[in-house]
């Protein structure tokens, strides 16, 4: 079993304004969080990874920016009013809620430890349904006509979308519509930071395919999205696929691959990415509420049917989770007494790009580094820092995952060049100033930037 490292990426996390608990002076949100000035740079960075790849890269897909509220229809179109729900008891005596089905992995809150049903006074109710979506009301009056939801996925506003889409695009089927955005779940046991909470953020896409080639574009597609998750630079052996067995399997769907990475501690191996085959519930079921036929005319085959949709959906928040765990190492620095914590990120992915370091504050050390700073800043996102001792600002922008130090001494003034610091080895190799974008640009464009760290130089 891989270490549980949650508990210290928490703090780093808080520590480094990676992630902050949502409302945290009022005693914080349940399973809430914010991103702080470096969270929201890695995320950023997976979104814009995701959205090259699945959209700018391809000429099959298009993007879409759908709203969170939608007509109240599409939640019983989609199953969601009456299916998506989680089976709870209560307890009459301490007046905890839990889910029937996870009873065994749950603690009562009062002690002695005990799970639910086990203190003598325990009083748990028959399991009842609770829908997870969130209602809210549109408009000034506050009644049940006016009941509108916060969207539990972002798959339906393409759904409905589809025919827009693809005559708005003049795009032929197989083609595949994404987007990515946030969506909203009353989670009942949610939990282990930000792996599940009650907001996040999606990242989906639908492909649409002639019914009886579904399968193929699935495997495909299986396919592709590891590659992208590995293309991130989780390691391989941290990933699984697990097929969804019968009873897994939603009733509509012809095959489901999750994509599991491997968070450690007792958490384990957990879905990161869901890779479906939906059949054509989807579109058949808002034809049937809508009353609006979505089927796809092929002209040149001279025939019409309702496409089957592939998908592939990842939380962004999750896999950022991921990378986090994935990234994080202690360890010894050869010739020091104290270790050195690294975010070891797919440079890519690193909020921060480069660090810039002058290594004094005279002799026009600052003047010059400043310079470079804002050269580069056109580029790259970079950070100045002229604070203490060198060495423990290579560990400040270790631990946030920077991948490289940009240090400018005596010689540097003289001959126009700097040292470049890598931060998974600390090898360094000395390059002139105006060689620095082109090094760091190569860096940032190799898919494996670990086995090409000393190509450049
Ligand atoms: N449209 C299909 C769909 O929503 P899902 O398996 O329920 O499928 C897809 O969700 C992905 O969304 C998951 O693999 C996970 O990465 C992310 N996700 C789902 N619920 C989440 C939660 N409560 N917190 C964080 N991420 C979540």
């Amino acid at each position: 079993m891989r270490p549980d490292v949650l508990e210290s990426l928490v703090s780093l996390a808080k520590r480094r304004g990676f992630i902050f608990q949502s409302s945290e002076i009022y005693g914080g949100t349940g399973s809430v969080w914010d991103y702080g000035p470096l969270g929201v740079e890695l995320k950023n960075n997976v979104k814009a990874r995701w959205w090259n790849a699945m959209v700018r890269e391809r000429e099959d897909v298009e993007g879409l920016d759908a709203a969170i509220l939608m007509h109240p229809r599409v939640w019983e179109a989609s199953g969601h009013v009456s299916g998506f729900s989680d089976p709870l008891v209560d307890c009459k005596a301490c007046k905890a809620r839990f889910r029937a089905d996870k009873l065994a992995d749950a603690q009562c809150a009062r002690k002695p430890s005990k799970k639910p049903g086990e203190h003598s006074d325990c009083q748990l109710t028959e399991p009842r349904q609770f829908n997870l979506m969130f209602k809210t009301f549109m408009g000034p009056v506050e009644d049940s006509a006016a009941v509108v939801y916060l969207r539990p996925e972002t798959a339906q506003g393409i759904f409905v979308n589809f025919l827009n889409v693809q005559q708005a695009t003049r795009q032929k089927v197989p083609f595949g519509i994404a987007q990515i955005g946030k969506a909203f779940r009353n989670e009942i046991t949610p939990g282990n930071f930000t792996f599940r909470t009650r907001e996040f953020e999606q990242m989906e896409m639908q492909y649409f395919v002639e019914p009886g080639t579904d399968m193929e574009h699935f495997e495909r597609w299986k396919q592709a999205r590891l590659d992208w998750h590995l293309g991130l630079g989780l390691d391989r052996d941290r990933l699984e696929f697990h097929q969804h067995t019968e009873k897994e399997l939603a009733h509509y769907a012809r095959a489901a691959f999750d994509i599991n990475f491997d968070f450690g501690g007792t958490l384990g191996f957990q879905e990161i990415e869901g890779v479906h085959n939906r059949s054509d519930f989807d579109l058949s079921q808002h034809q049937q509420f809508s009353s609006k036929k979505l089927e796809y005319v092929d002209q040149a085959a001279n025939k019409r049917y309702l496409p089957y949709v592939i998908e592939t959906s990842v939380g962004a928040d999750r896999v950022t989770l991921a990378i986090l765990v994935n990234a994080l190492r202690e360890e010894a620095v050869p010739g020091e007494q104290e270790g050195r914590t690294v975010l070891g990120f797919h440079p890519v992915l690193a909020p921060i790009k480069a660090g810039i370091f002058p290594l004094t504050k005279k002799d026009g050390q600052p003047e010059m580094a400043e310079r470079l700073a804002a050269a580069l800043r056109r580029r790259f996102n970079v950070f100045y820092d002229e604070a203490g001792a060198i060495g423990r600002r290579y560990r400040r922008q270790d631990e946030a995952g920077t991948p490289f130090g940009i240090t400018i001494d005596g010689d540097s003034t003289a001959n126009d060049d700097v040292t470049i610091r890598f931060r998974d080895d600390m090898g360094q190799i000395r390059v002139s100033t105006d060689r620095v974008v082109d090094v760091l640009t190569r860096y940032l464009e190799a898919d494996h930037p670990r086995a090409e760290a000393r190509l450049v130089g």
